[in-house]
């Protein structure tokens, strides 16, 4: 074991007496490998394991790794977020996290993780009302699809950082924020600003769109006002899997 790079942090030899060249991808490559490494560590010794079953996180798995390096964006932190990482090494994994708390106690062990506290302006109690809002309120509409500065749709996620919007992303994991009680703020605004962010992709290709707890009532009815049913590619266990074409390729003015 001493004798593994990986393991010790020692340069990785790419011939005899070579060093590489820390700007190739010998080096992106080794710091990837430390990734995974710690990972393999952190899971093995931990007692503490993800919400999400095998089969479940499995779906999330593939997608990743058919797309690595890819962007991919996470609604929750939490135990599986090192993982979710790792999986995507060289590429952008960025958390968005209602709980400051929280994200101070994952980051004082896990500092290298990308994540954000957002404040949410909704609750789940307000699901209901808040459809009737979306069918009120003209900033609402697919044909606008907006997020940044939508005060207007309370729908919309207007106070993200820049990065979320300046970004396309492959692919976007709704596992928060909390949604079994009341006062949570519920994931009707991640539901509907991950389709809103699908539909106004510009590069090639789809939008995957995980979602787990769909067997919860508001998960359930907002996926199928805004994710759609012929978008649902997948069903494991409590989760749906969806790959949302960008509204250019798609003649129509609805979400669905
Ligand atoms: C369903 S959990 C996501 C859990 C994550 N997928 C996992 O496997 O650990 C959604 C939210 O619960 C909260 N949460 C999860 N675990 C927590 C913990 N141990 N302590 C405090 N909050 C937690 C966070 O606010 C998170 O965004």
């Amino acid at each position: 074991m001493s004798n593994n790079p990986i393991l010790c942090g020692a340069p990785v030899l790419v011939g005899p007496g070579i060093l590489p060249d820390q700007n190739s991808t010998t080096a992106d490559d080794t710091i990837s490998q430390h990734l995974q490494v710690d990972a393999v560590l952190h899971y093995a010794t931990s007692r503490v394991i993800p919400q999400q079953t095998m089969d479940e996180i499995k779906v999330s798995f593939d997608i990743l790794k058919s797309l690595t390096p890819c962007n991919f964006l996470v609604f929750g932190l939490g135990h599986d977020s090192f993982m979710w990482s790792s999986i995507n090494p060289r590429g952008t994994t960025l958390f968005l996290e209602e709980d400051p708390k929280w994200v101070r106690a994952i980051l004082a062990h896990l500092p290298f993780l990308h994540a954000n506290h957002v404040n949410y302006r909704t609750k789940l109690f307000e699901a209901e009302k808040l459809i009737e809002h979306y069918y009120n309120e003209p900033d609402c509409s697919a044909s606008k699809s907006f997020l940044r500065g939508n005060h207007k749709c309370k729908l919309a996620l207007d106070m993200l950082p820049n990065e979320v919007y300046d970004k396309e992303w492959d692919v976007i994991m709704i596992d928060g924020p909390k949604g079994y009680f009341d006062k949570a703020a519920g994931r009707m605004s991640a539901i509907y600003s991950a389709a809103v962010m699908a539909r106004n992709r510009r590069g090639s290709g789809v939008t995957n769109v995980v979602l787990h707890d769909v067997d919860r009532d508001v998960e359930k009815v907002y996926a199928e006002l805004f994710l759609c049913r012929k978008n649902l590619v997948k069903g494991v266990g409590r989760l749906w899997h969806f790959q949302i074409s960008p509204a250019s390729d798609v003649n129509t003015t609805d979400f669905c």
